[in-house]
């Protein structure tokens, strides 16, 4: 059964595509550009342009094309997507223990999808790239002084000094070092037996595991125990299977700096295409997706996997137009549809984009991104969000789905493994007033790894009483 797409006739994942008409790796720079940030010294723009573009490619097409293959799958209905990870990445906070723990909260939270929902799950980080950040105000005013905003490490420091809010684009070649070094220990960790299944008990975080959530993992895992000592009489061990001893894990970031993603744009000898070999899926974010602007022109002639940000501003006929530009061919796997509505506006306004995609015959990855549209500031002055919001948003997000008959195919968070108090409520009940305890982000506030759970469970719920409708319509249909 094919669930969110039309009649309309698709490309499949694999089929050569049609290469964008009048693109090239630099089209973008002739198109009016948001959120970009202003350098000063262009000589040593160009020098640092230059090293990267002779440094060698952190991902390959080959994984690229599997991504868009897994994502198409999550467009049949057949699989969930998972992407989360930092708001942003530091360079301060870089450390094999912040990957770790990111990355073993992902695994735990795919671990109670993967049994809730019977799916398997794409995992995708927000990791290994995702340091620019775009800002609703171009400078920051504290009492007199007024600075360039803070663009993410990638771009300008986080300190509220002169010096360190100046752009300065040697930071692109630190991204990118940081970036291939912690891609290297992701793959280590998916492929060189971290990842095993039977290490489910271990992925769990001191201070998670007395929390509610901690203790339903606990059964869970227990449960998956018994699963693999059950499988292993049967023949079906580590060894033997590798699905049980290694996974998949993929990266994504926002495409905003655009002389970055152009430096590590690269053709595929096998397939003469252009990819985007800084992360396996780029996306456009809410504030850049203009169909005559920049980013869009850039995305469109790469042929990695896309996302774009769906704000409650974004129109049916806009809607429409970019995956027009975006994915001509329909391809499916190609785009998934970011919706960041906020609480309250999911009712209003996802229905008109599902039903015009249906109409349509478009092939849509519908993730549901419940934090961006959900930010407010607390009494006492911190950027937060409100736990309740959170899956108040996640809830619509699956019961417009359930209504349309179409997937709910992922979700997208900003999350970390880190006992953070950024976010408030929760099973913790973090407070306004202790948000102040461990608040370390730099950009916007994270879930820590017990809400991030807590959510998981919610979102198991939810995918297996969609499973259990579409059996039902299953059993219905063969019956009559
Ligand atoms: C983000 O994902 O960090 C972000 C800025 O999102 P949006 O474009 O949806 O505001
Ligand atoms: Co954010």
């Amino acid at each position: 059964m094919v669930l969110g797409l039309g009649p309309a006739k698709t490309t499949s994942a694999t089929t050569q595509v049609t290469r964008a008409r009048n693109w090239s790796f630099d089209s973008w720079r002739a198109k009016p550009i948001h959120q970009a940030p202003i350098y000063n010294d262009q000589k040593a723009l160009a020098a640092a342009e230059e090293r990267l573009r002779r440094y060698p490619p952190l991902v390959f097409a080959g994984e690229a094309r599997r991504l868009t293959a897994g994502l198409a799958r999550v467009v049949e209905g057949k699989a969930f997507l998972l992407q989360g990870g930092d708001c942003a990445e530091s360079f301060a906070e870089f450390s094999a223990n912040n990957i770790r723990d990111t990355f073993r909260v992902l695994l735990q939270m795919a671990v109670v999808l993967t049994y809730g929902a019977g799916l398997p799950v794409v995992k995708l980080g927000r990791m290994a790239g995702q340091f620019a950040k775009p800002r609703s105000a171009p400078t920051e005013k504290i009492g007199d002084v007024e600075l360039p905003a803070y663009r993410g490490d990638i771009v300008n420091g986080f300190d509220f000094e002169p010096a360190s809010r100046q752009p300065d684009p040697e930071r692109m070649v630190q991204a990118y070092n940081q970036s291939a070094a912690t891609l290297n220990l992701l793959r280590a960790f998916a492929q060189g037996g971290y990842a095993d299944l039977h290490q489910v008990h271990r992925w769990t975080l001191g201070f998670v595991a007395n929390s509610p959530a901690g203790e339903r993992y606990k059964d869970l895992a227990n449960r998956l125990d018994e699963t693999l000592a059950f499988m292993a009489a049967c023949g079906l061990t580590s060894e033997t299977t590798p699905q049980i001893a290694e996974t998949d894990f993929f990266t994504s970031h926002e495409a905003l700096l655009l002389p970055y993603e152009q430096c590590l744009t690269r053709v595929d000898s096998t397939t003469g295409d252009w990819y985007d070999c800084s992360a396996h899926l780029l996306w456009i974010g809410d504030r850049t997706r203009q169909l005559d602007g920049a980013h869009v022109e850039f995305l469109r002639g790469v042929r990695n996997p896309l996302g774009f940000k769906a704000g409650p501003s974004l129109t049916v006929d806009e809607f429409i137009r970019l995956l027009d530009v975006l994915n001509p061919d329909n391809t499916p796997g190609r785009i998934t549809v970011i919706s960041r509505m906020g609480a309250g506006n999911v009712l209003g306004k996802l229905p008109g984009l599902v039903r015009a995609a249906k109409r349509e015959g478009r092939a849509v990855l519908w993730a549901c991104d419940p934090m961006h549209g959900n930010t407010i500031k607390s009494a006492n002055g911190y950027k937060t969000r409100r736990f309740d919001q959170i899956l108040s948003e996640v809830h619509d997000f699956f019961s417009v789905h359930r209504a349309e008959g179409t997937h709910a195919g992922g979700v997208h968070f900003e999350m970390t493994g880190q006992e953070v108090t950024e976010c408030v409520g929760g099973a913790q009940a973090i407070t306004e007033e202790g948000l102040a305890d461990r608040y370390h982000t730099h950009c916007d506030p994270r879930l820590n790894a017990s809400q991030a759970l807590e959510l998981a469970f919610l979102i198991a719920e939810h995918l297996k009483a969609e499973r259990l409708d579409v059996e039902r319509k299953t059993v219905a249909v063969g019956g009559m």
